[in-house]
């Protein structure tokens, strides 16, 4: 490894000393208290590392010390041939600005040390993809993402074959791409089993699944008259369960309908969705969603009082076969 490449925390280097970090069937493993976990490699190429100080706190930090992830920052400033150490450049053609010059960059990613595993280049860009929830966990699966983030005004098109991916973090333009890469970096890394406190802490987020989070309290009970819902003080599973459902849904319905479209509805929403669009009469443009789920049809009985079967009784909701869904 070359002298430009830093590591975090000598705190790292401890842990090399007390956990046997090891690399097996070219995946990168740490061994902590005899129990293997899997060791996530996060490079950065980037003119200012000393932005990334906020990676060293809280969950991140604790996650770095348990050897759940190592964060490796590249200055390729460091990488820079000329005298001046100049990484940028003017545009041929003539413009505005300055655009990141391709030599410095492209020896960095060059001075890489071999990947261990399957690895993926990003390169940090508002004309990117954006990223989302769905792009974390497809990272996760990753042994070392490396980011190379761009800053002033634009860098050189050539920088871009260096990429497997370039994503954005949303539709506005940031200085650089240094704030994009952190956000992307906590996404990931906070997939990786144990690094929040409970395993299933990840898997219950409100965009896995697609509907936002329902409204959580703590206590008092009762703050400056801001009641608790009751529900929640009952104890009863069953029905705060439910509870927790529908609000979600409201949520979603109104905050983010975008989302609507990926919520799979059962059986058990029914009577939610039926409430709600009661609540709210917007609501009623996303009825075809849960078109699958309706009353069974009324029944007719016949009877010597009422040989026609005039007299209808409704049954249980059940799902409709897909192909007898009218869409
Ligand atoms: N660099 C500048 N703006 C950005 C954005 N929105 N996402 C990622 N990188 C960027």
């Amino acid at each position: 490894m070359s002298r430009f490449h830093q590591d975090f925390s000598a705190i790292f280097d401890i842990r090399y000393l007390i956990f046997d970090v090891r690399t097996t069937n070219h995946e990168l493993r740490t061994t902590i208290l005899g129990v293997k976990h899997r060791m996530m490699k996060v490079t950065v190429l980037t003119l200012f590392p000393e932005m990334f100080a906020p990676l060293q706190e809280s969950i991140l930090k604790r996650a770095q010390e348990a050897g759940l992830v190592k964060i490796h920052l590249v200055d390729f400033r460091d990488y820079a041939a000329s005298k001046h150490k100049n990484v940028d450049d003017v545009p041929y053609g003539g413009g505005a600005g300055m655009l990141l010059k391709p030599e410095p960059i492209f020896a960095a990613i060059r001075d890489l040390p071999q990947p261990e595993g399957k690895r993926r280049v990003i390169l940090t860009s508002p004309q990117g993809n954006v990223f989302h929830q769905a792009k974390a966990e497809e990272w996760f699966e990753q042994d070392e993402l490396v980011f190379i983030c761009g800053h002033y005004e634009g860098f050189d098109e050539r920088i871009r074959e260096l990429a497997d991916e370039e994503v954005s973090i949303g539709d506005y333009v940031l200085t650089g791409g240094e704030l994009a890469a952190m956000v992307m970096i906590d996404a990931v890394v906070r997939l990786i089993p144990g690094v929040l406190g409970e395993d299933t802490s990840a898997q219950e987020d409100s965009h896995s699944i697609s509907l936002l989070e329902y409204p959580q309290y703590t206590r008092p009970a009762d703050f400056e008259g801001r009641q608790v819902p009751e529900v929640l003080l009952s104890g009863h599973h069953a029905r705060i369960k439910q509870w927790r459902r529908k609000e979600s849904l409201r949520r979603t319905f109104l905050r983010r309908p975008d989302l609507i479209k990926a919520v799979t509805f059962g059986v058990d929403d029914y009577p939610l969705l039926e409430e709600l669009l009661l609540e709210h009469e917007e609501i009623a443009e996303w009825q075809v969603l849960w078109k699958h789920l309706c009353p069974r049809p009324k029944r007719r009985r016949k009877s010597l009082k009422n040989p026609e079967g005039k007299q209808s009784q409704e049954l249980p909701l059940r799902e409709l076969e897909v192909s007898e869904i009218d869409i």
